[in-house]
């Protein structure tokens, strides 16, 4: 794992979305695998600027989004659908029938898990994955104790993970339970994953996953088993912490 330390949120942000661009302008037909959450916010909202500055195109670019709540339709403003709608592609001249994102309100969620995995598997996988991590360790949806050969899968939240994401719905009772999530055996097979990190409230989480073992009760630690992983972690995440890993 290659680790970037940057100064704030703001340079990680910034640091991302040229890291993104930078690959897109590589390969216009990327597969790009995408997160939700507090932390790509501003890299999207860089990708968005460099898009109207630069002109960068993702006309041909496929993107994957990591996990979508259960329950929620893409209408919903709470669902992730509609957050990758507002927060990037509704912004950037992506081809909307090219993001994917798993559907909340099938019908049949299993069956929907089988779907997203074979999908994927039809593109031939994702060239690059954007990652978040959990304050538990969880990468996507998969929380601690998800089994490193998971696939696509319902998966049960975690009560931290529905008090932290309590912050983006108007009341607890609201976060849905469930969501559908790629595996890690899915991320895992992404040809290079770039994971963003900031905050002190990640600090613990960092410290896991650089100096702890690789263990199914903390997710995140399968990423030293991958053979290209680039950490962009601002110094509030992981100050002190690089020494020891590298
Ligand atoms: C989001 C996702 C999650 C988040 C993680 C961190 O699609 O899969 O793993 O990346 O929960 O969330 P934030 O960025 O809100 O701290």
């Amino acid at each position: 794992m290659k680790i970037i330390e940057v100064k704030d949120y703001s340079e990680m942000s910034q640091k991302a979305a040229e890291y993104i661009i930078d690959k897109v302008c590589q390969n216009p037909n990327l597969k790009l695998g995408l997160a939700t959450g507090g932390t790509p916010v501003g890299t999207y909202k860089n990708l968005i600027e460099d898009h109207e500055k630069n002109g960068t195109s993702y006309q041909n670019v496929t993107t994957f989004n990591l996990d979508e709540y259960i329950g929620l339709s893409g209408e919903n403003k709470n669902s992730y659908r509609y957050f990758m709608d507002e927060k990037l592609f509704n912004h950037i001249d992506i081809n909307k029938n090219n993001t994917n994102i798993p559907r909340g309100d099938s019908k049949d969620t299993e069956e929907e898990c089988l779907r997203y995995e074979s999908l994927l598997a039809n593109y031939g996988g994702i060239d690059l994955q954007i990652l978040g991590i959990g304050s538990n360790g969880h990468i996507g949806f998969n929380e601690p104790g998800t089994t490193f050969t998971s696939q696509t899968h319902v998966i049960k939240l975690a009560s931290s993970t529905i008090n932290a994401n309590a912050r983006f719905f108007n009341r607890i009772e609201e976060v849905p339970t469930k969501a559908i999530t790629m595996g890690i055996s899915t991320i895992m097979k992404s040809k290079e994953i770039l994971l963003l990190v900031s905050g002190e409230n990640k600090k613990d989480a960092m410290g896991k996953l650089l100096n702890g073992n690789v263990t199914e009760s903390f997710p995140a630690s399968v990423l030293k088993n991958h053979p290209c992983v680039t950490i962009i972690a601002d110094k509030a995440a992981v100050s002190g912490l690089k020494s020891h890993c590298q």
